[in-house]
């Protein structure tokens, strides 16, 4: 079957049984994870839904009580991802799929954790984490499936892709290329994953989900804000188109053919240079991991 642009979440799953299913969605209290959420419990899939806070994920799947479960996972402390992991762990025997859906945008001013910058850390090193540790589960599962909610916005990012002399940003911080940056790193992982897992079952793929209204412009103010408002309604997809690159690449039963890709649009696609660049994909590997080891 294939979809297109205007495919929602709810026609990539129309047929779908997800029961028996376990997947684990970040950032579900907002935007795309909570269309995300909502269109895989309701097709049964039982859902890790993970949020900043308890309270937050709890409100989000409140209308789902007997197929998921709150986790509190905030992805810029690693203490706390950490800790997250290790509770499904001891809660669930595998893992279907992880959908690393959360995300921060073009944060105005330099924000650091653990000496890196927010949104490499929150969207890139957290993440990145989580994988590590939840992939035991995911390899028990029959085909399990790491989806990477990357951006388009991967093609605007710092000179050579991902500036590993200022990952703080401390040298000079702009806040556009610095979230094109994390977004890179996203690809770059879905792409190392993909080689790292090749004889194994678990797939790992990355995707833009299209431009759409959500909380994440929330910092975006003053010009930028007014030009993309004028021609919003020219491209701007629903929320529920939106989410349904993510969802099909989580639970669609076609989507299990593709390992290492980039999608959007329900479709693979092509990314920049840099996110072809296998070079720079393993230097920031063995950058993300030796940083683990020291900071956790
Ligand atoms: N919307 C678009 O046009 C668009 C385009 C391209 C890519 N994307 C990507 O799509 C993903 C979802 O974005 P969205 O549009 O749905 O935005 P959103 O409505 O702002 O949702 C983002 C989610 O991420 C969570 N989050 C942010 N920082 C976090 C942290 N440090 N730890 C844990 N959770 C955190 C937020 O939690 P709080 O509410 O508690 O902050 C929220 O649940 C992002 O990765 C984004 O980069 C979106």
């Amino acid at each position: 079957m294939s979809f297109n642009r205007k495919s929602t979440s709810t026609d990539v799953l129309q047929g779908i049984d997800l029961s028996g299913q376990t997947i684990l969605v970040t950032g579900v209290n907002s935007g795309l994870g909570e269309q995300t959420l909502q269109s895989l419990a309701s097709h049964g899939a039982h859902v890790i839904a993970a949020a900043r806070t308890l309270e937050k994920a709890q409100a989000a799947s409140r209308h789902f009580p007997d197929n998921t479960t709150a986790l509190a996972c905030e992805l810029s402390d690693l203490a706390t991802v950490s800790a997250a992991a290790e509770q499904v762990k001891q809660q669930f025997g595998q893992l279907d799929a992880l959908v690393c859906n959360a995300g921060i945008m073009a944060l105005p001013s330099l924000q650091q954790s653990q000496g890196l910058e927010m949104q490499f850390m929150c969207n890139h090193v957290g993440h990145f984490l989580l994988i590590q540790k939840l992939l035991p589960l995911l390899e028990k599962a029959p085909q399990g499936r790491i989806v990477l909610v990357s951006s388009d916005g991967h093609k605007h990012t710092v000179k050579g892709g991902i500036n590993f002399a200022n990952l703080s940003g401390e040298q000079g911080y702009d806040a556009w290329k610095f979230y094109g940056q994390s977004k890179l790193a996203n690809i770059l992982t879905a792409r190392t994953l993909s080689k790292r897992l090749q004889n194994s079952s678990v797939t790992a793929n990355a995707l833009h989900p299209g431009v759409i209204r959500t909380n994440l412009s929330r910092n975006m103010a003053g010009l930028m804000s007014t030009v993309i408002g004028l021609f919003a309604p020219l491209f701007e997809k629903s929320v529920a188109q939106g989410a349904a690159t993510q969802v099909y690449l989580a639970a669609h039963p076609d989507a299990a053919q593709y390992n290492g890709q980039y999608f959007a649009d329900v479709q693979p696609k092509q990314t920049s240079q840099h996110g072809r660049d296998d070079a720079l994909a393993d230097r920031l590997w063995a950058f993300t991991d030796d940083f683990l080891g020291t900071h956790l």
